[in-house]
C-alpha cells in the first residue's frame, strides 16, 4: 500500500499522506489541500466519501455486516453484557470491573434527580407534543439547571456532566411518555438496576404494586445495547459538530436528539410501524408497497430498508428479528404486523431493485415490533432509540473534546450570482 496519494490539479501534482486504520481502512489526509493548492476543496454532499475524524470507539464494516464497540462484537455484547456495562465500555474504553461498574452506577444515581422546575417546562407542552421535541427541549434546558456542566475544563467536570446526563435523561424520557399518557411523573427506585429503574419510571402506576417483567427487561436491555453507538451517523456527527464549538454536553446531545428525529434516521422506527399498519389496513398487500418503493415517481420509500453504510445485512437487524419473535412468543402476543414485516422483507430481499442497490432491513425495521409488544406507544419509539444512543453520543463528544479537535466548519462551492450593482426599487 503506497503511503502517499497524488492529486493532479491544473497540471500540477500534489502529494497527500495516506492513513491506514486499525482495520486496514484507507483514507487520504487532505488537511493541507486548500493551503497547498491555493484554495481547492473536495465536494462530497452527505459526506458519503468523507471521514470526518479518527475514532477508537466503534468499528463497522458495511460490506461484511460487522459492528464492534471498542473491539467487542455486537453479537457478544448483546448476548453476554448489559446496557450499563456497554455504556461504561463506550465512554471509558474498557469493560468495567464489578467495583468500577458499581461506583459508576452509584455516581449516576446520585445525579439522577431532575430539578422540579423542569416539570414546569414540561407542563407547557400539549399532551400531543412529539416526545423527541419534548426531549430535545428539556435536555437543552438541563443546562440552565446545571450551569457548571456547560464548559467542562477538567476530567472531573467531564465525568460529572456525563453522570448527570446519564442519570437525568432516562427520567426525561419516562416523563415525556407519562405526560403523553396523563400519568403522574415518577423517579423510579435507586435500589434497581439502570434499565430496571427506567422501566419502573415508565410503567409504574400510582395505585398498583409494580412488578418487573423479566422478558421486558431482557428485551429492552438488548435493544438499548444494539442502539448504543454507530460511529459517525447523522445524529452523532451532529453532536460532534455542535460540541466542536465548545457548546456544553447537554446542548450537543439536544442537537443530536433533533437530528435523530428525522424519518430517514432514527425516526424510521416510527415510520416502519406506520408503514406496516398502512399495509395491514390496505389488506396486507405488501407487493403494492414494494412497487411504490421502486417507482421513481413515487416519493414512498420502504422504511426500515437500506443504509448509508451497510451494503449487506445490518447485524443489529438480524439480532432484533430473533428477539422480536422471542418476545412475542414469551408474552403470548400474535402481532399480524410481524407477519407482514417478514413477508415484506422476504419479497424485497428477492427483488432485483433492492438486491442491485444492496437494500436490506436495517436496525429500525423490526425494533418497533418489540417496542409495541413492550407496551411502548409508537411516538415513543424514536425516544427509545435516543435513550439507547445516548452513551454513543457521550463517548464521541468526549473523544472529540479530549482530543481538542478544531471547530467543524466545512467549505462550499458557490454557484450563485456573481457581483452585480444594487437595483433601486423603482427599477425592479
Ligand atoms: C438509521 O448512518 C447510520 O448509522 C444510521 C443508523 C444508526 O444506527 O445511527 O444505522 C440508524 O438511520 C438507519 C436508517 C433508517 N432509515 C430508514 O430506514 C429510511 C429508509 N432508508 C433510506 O431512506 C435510505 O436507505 C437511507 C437514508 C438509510 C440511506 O440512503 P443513502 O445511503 O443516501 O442512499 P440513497 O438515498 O442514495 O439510495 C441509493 C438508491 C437510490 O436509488 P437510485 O437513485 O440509485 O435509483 O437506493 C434507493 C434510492 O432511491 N433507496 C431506496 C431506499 N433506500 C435507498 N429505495 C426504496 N426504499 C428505500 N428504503
Amino acid at each position: 500500500m503506497s503511503d502517499i496519494a497524488i492529486l493532479e490539479v491544473n497540471g500540477i501534482k500534489y502529494e497527500f499522506p495516506v492513513i491506514v486504520g486499525a482495520e486496514n481502512e484507507v483514507s487520504i489526509d487532505i488537511k493541507t489541500l486548500r493551503s497547498v493548492t491555493g484554495g481547492v476543496t473536495t465536494l462530497d454532499p452527505g459526506f458519503k466519501n468523507t471521514s470526518s475524524c479518527e475514532s477508537a470507539i466503534t468499528f463497522l464494516d458495511g460490506e461484511k455486516g460487522i459492528l464492534r464497540y471498542r473491539g467487542y462484537s455486537i453479537e457478544e455484547l448483546a448476548d453476554k453484557s448489559d446496557f450499563l456495562e456497554v455504556i461504561y465500555l463506550l465512554i471509558f474504553g474498557e469493560l468495567p470491573t464489578k467495583e468500577e461498574k458499581s461506583k459508576f452506577h452509584k455516581d449516576i444515581q446520585s445525579k439522577s434527580l431532575v430539578d422540579e422546575d423542569v416539570k414546569k417546562i414540561l407542563d407547557g407542552f400539549p399532551k400531543t407534543a412529539h416526545p423527541m421535541g419534548v426531549l430535545s427541549a428539556l435536555t437543552s434546558a438541563l443546562t440552565a439547571f446545571n450551569p457548571k456542566s456547560v464548559d467542562v475544563k477538567s476530567e472531573q467536570d467531564m465525568y460529572n456532566a456525563i453522570c448527570k446526563i446519564l442519570g437525568k435523561f432516562p427520567v426525561l424520557v419516562a416523563w415525556a411518555y407519562r405526560k403523553e399518557e396523563g400519568l403522574p411523573l415518577a423517579y423510579g427506585d435507586n435500589s434497581l438496576g439502570y434499565v430496571e429503574n427506567f422501566i419502573k419510571m415508565m410503567f409504574e402506576l400510582p395505585n398498583e404494586k409494580f412488578v418487573m417483567n423479566p422478558v421486558v427487561l431482557d428485551a429492552l436491555d438488548k435493544l438499548l445495547i444494539l442502539h448504543a453507538d454507530h460511529e459517525q451517523n447523522c445524529s452523532t456527527s451532529t453532536v460532534r459538530v455542535v460540541g466542536s464549538s465548545h457548546a456544553g454536553l447537554f446542548a450537543s446531545i439536544s442537537a443530536g436528539i433533533s437530528a435523530l428525529w428525522g424519518p430517514l434516521h432514527g425516526g424510521a422506527n416510527q415510520a416502519v410501524i406506520e408503514m406496516l399498519e398502512d399495509i395491514k389496513a390496505d389488506g396486507g398487500d405488501y407487493q403494492k408497497y414494494i412497487e411504490k418503493a421502486k417507482d421513481k415517481n413515487d416519493p414512498f420509500r420502504l422504511m426500515g430498508f437500506g443504509h448509508r453504510v451497510y451494503k449487506n445485512f445490518d447485524p443489529r437487524a438480524n439480532i432484533i428479528k430473533v428477539a422480536a419473535e422471542e418476545v412475542l412468543n414469551d408474552l403470548g402476543i400474535d402481532d399480524p404486523v410481524l407477519d407482514i414485516a417478514r413477508g415484506l422483507a422476504q419479497v424485497a430481499l428477492s427483488d432485483e431493485y433492492f438486491k442491485s442497490r444492496n437494500l436490506y432491513p436495517n436496525v429500525d425495521f423490526y425494533s418497533g415490533i418489540i417496542y409495541r409488544a413492550l407496551g411502548i406507544p409508537v411516538p415513543m419509539f424514536t425516544a427509545m432509540f435516543a435513550l439507547g444512543r445516548l452513551p454513543g453520543w457521550i463517548a464521541q463528544w468526549k473523544e472529540m473534546r479530549s482530543r481538542n479537535e478544531p471547530i467543524s466548519r466545512p467549505r462550499q462551492i458557490y454557484i450563485g450570482e456573481t457581483l452585480r450593482p444594487f437595483v433601486e426599487e423603482s427599477k425592479r
